[in-house]
């Protein structure tokens, strides 16, 4: 029965999925299957771009013939030859004889060598550049060589500005109801086997890969449409990205890939070891590999993916394992290049592996030899062990990110100066019953003259944050150095979800044009103002604002922080412990007691004041 989707208007996608193909070309195992890729325009000429493999033939050709009710089929554009696709052309042409088939010259020459029919009378042969109308749609062919194969062509319609993009953007793994990488989690369930199906099906052409990539990079692209996987219409940087970094042998990701080779586990262990050591030395992103158990095609495409690269194997016939030997010519077939690379070797009587595994690596561009490479004589003796801690510091002093983070002392942040504001908002639901509420802010800044343009940030846990991204209207009032403490445990140390912050504060209140109050007791001005912008930091939002009214108050002068600190905030009185806890914490704005047997946490925030671990005062 059939089983097609429809991209967008008049383009559907008539593929099908294997799940039962152990090997792809007989050589890649697919864990996940292979989707094959087909597409048809519907138009005033219907055209379809390329076929599928003959694995899937029934389901194609009646997505195919149910779409095309009783038109004709006017022209198939065979972007690639590769039988995974071409094998299902010769019954396209016994069910659709006046079909015309659109390629290059090497396009109908290997049409010629995989089939009999007659392809001379109804070949349509393009170069570089040309293009054929349907009607609606134009198409236009590029070449792609050796993307996979020779006669590769991409084809772009500029009419949907969408890119046929061949093997290219493809990947192993079938297509499970979602035909778009948009709707399924991408990064989850495809990224290792697209990068597994890039690396092992063209890997070796990235010089080629990027040729193509600068034609794409011409082209206004929509949607990117491969012959294997999903199909891009969201974020296509992402994948372009990809692409950019394996095509030039950049790797993925810094980390490190430890590929071993072992016949009685000794040099499994040094790699276990090694592994370890990375670990203890801070280093998260390690992958390990026995390659005698892995196939070579999944331990390629960790090596396209990670910064460096460990080869431990055992000696064997005076030479290296033969599973390393066959993963090591993997690797230099595939033309991998650039990669930090360190070797363990293991023999018994005659250690040759690690000098034979760095002559074959030697052949590749920008192979970096690490010193510190490690010799076993068959098991890891004590020695081993300081080489490899030894091997272990060699390779994390070269990944980029080993530097230690700088560590953030927080009294920098002290020494800021801020004012401090009541900030409020108000519930715009259009409900009979509006809400008001405030909270204390100190970030708030006139950012531009003309026109008047102010910024203020807002913790994400108070209530004003909330109304304000609803009604996206706020009023900021100026406090002055005669306020009490009292304005700032109303505003600053309560919620607005549980108490009405202005129950019997409304006579220091005034209410604004735009509705809402601002506060006339203790402030020397106020600001009303509209968002016009709003930004995410994590725990809070910057909104920046256009001033729509001001006015001053008083002449009292504004309210600094550190006048507030000095001044205001009565001093913390710490009451002797009620209870034996192992931690207590005061906090230095509010004097909230934090007691508990666990250390407080770094992300700690003061239940009452909302301030960070940093205003608080180990105390035992
Ligand atoms: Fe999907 Fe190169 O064939």
């Amino acid at each position: 029965m059939r089983n097609f989707r429809n991209i967008t208007g008049d383009v559907y996608w008539i593929g099908a999925n294997n799940k039962q193909l152990a090997l792809f070309e007989g050589a890649f195992p697919l864990p996940n299957g292979v989707s094959y890729n087909s597409y048809l325009v519907i138009d005033e000429k219907n055209i379809l771009l390329d076929c599928v493999d003959k694995s899937v033939c029934g389901v194609f050709f009646e997505n195919l013939e149910y779409l095309l009710k009783d038109k004709k089929l006017d022209f198939a554009v065979i972007n690639h030859c590769e039988p995974d696709h071409l094998a299902t052309l010769g019954e396209l042409v016994l069910r659709f004889p006046e079909v015309k088939i659109i390629g290059n010259s090497l396009t109908i020459k290997l049409i010629k060598q995989f089939f009999n029919f007659d392809i001379d009378s109804r070949a349509i042969l393009v170069k570089e550049g040309d293009t054929i109308s349907t009607g609606k749609h134009e198409f236009t062919f590029y070449t792609a060589p050796m993307v996979h194969w020779p006669e590769v062509m991409i084809t772009y319609d500029k009419t949907d500005k969408f890119l046929y993009s061949a093997d290219a953007f493809g990947t192993f793994g079938t297509l499970n109801g979602n035909i778009f990488a948009d709707e399924c989690d991408f990064e989850h369930n495809f990224l290792d086997e697209a990068r597994r199906y890039y690396t092992n099906i063209v890997g070796k052409y990235g010089v080629q890969v990027q040729t193509a990539l600068k034609k794409a990079a011409t082209l206004d692209i929509t949607m990117i449409l491969p012959l294997h996987g999903p199909i891009w219409r969201k974020k296509l940087d992402y994948i372009l990205e990809k692409y950019q970094k394996w095509s030039t042998y950049t790797p993925e990701e810094d980390g490190v890939l430890i590929a071993y080779a072992s016949i009685y586990g000794n040099t499994e262990n040094a790699a276990n070891i090694l592994a370890t050591k990375l670990a203890e030395a801070g280093v998260k992103n390690i992958a390990l590999f026995d390659v005698s158990v892995t196939h070579p095609s999944f331990v390629l495409s960790e090596a396209f993916r990670f910064s460096h690269i460990v080869f431990a194997s055992s000696t064997y016939n005076t030479g290296i394992f033969v599973s390393m030997e066959t993963l090591l010519n993997d690797i230099a077939a595939h033309n991998l290049q650039n990669r930090s690379i360190a070797i363990i070797e293991n023999g018994s009587w005659a250690a040759q592996s690690g000098q034979k595994m760095k002559e074959i690596l030697s052949k590749l561009n920008g192979m970096k030899f690490l010193e510190n490479s490690v010799s076993l004589k068959s098991s890891v003796k004590e020695e081993n062990l300081t080489q490899l801690k030894n091997l272990a510091n060699k390779i994390v002093s070269t990944l980029p990110n080993s530097a230690p983070k700088p560590e953030f002392e927080p009294n920098p942040f002290f020494k800021i100066t801020y004012g401090l504001f009541v900030l409020t908002a108000k519930d715009d639901n259009g409900s009979a019953v509006e809400k008001d509420n405030g909270c204390i802010i100190n970030t708030f800044m006139q950012i531009t003259d003309s026109p008047k343009r102010i910024e203020i940030a807002v913790n994400k846990a108070n209530l004003t944050h909330d109304m304000i991204m609803k009604s996206g209207k706020f009023n900021v009032s100026v406090l002055t150095t005669d306020a009490k403490f009292d304005v700032f445990k109303k505003f600053g140390f309560q919620s607005g979800r549980n108490i009405d912050k202005f129950a019997g504060f409304e006579q220091n209140c005034k209410r604004s044009s735009n509705g809402l109050y601002y506060i006339v007791q203790n402030t020397n001005s106020y600001f009303s103002a509209k968002v016009i912008s709003t930004s995410d930091f994590d725990d809070h939002s910057v909104f920046v604002a256009e001033v729509e009214e001001s006015a001053v108050i008083s002449d009292v002068p504004s309210l600094s922080y550190q006048y507030y600190m000095d001044n205001i905030k009565p001093k913390v009185e710490i009451k002797p412990a009620t209870i034996s806890k192992k931690y207590r914490y005061v906090c230095k704005i509010c004097g909230f007691v934090y007691e508990s047997d666990v250390d407080m946490p770094d992300d700690y925030i003061c239940p009452l004041c909302k301030h960070p671990k940093a205003d608080f005062e180990l105390l035992n």
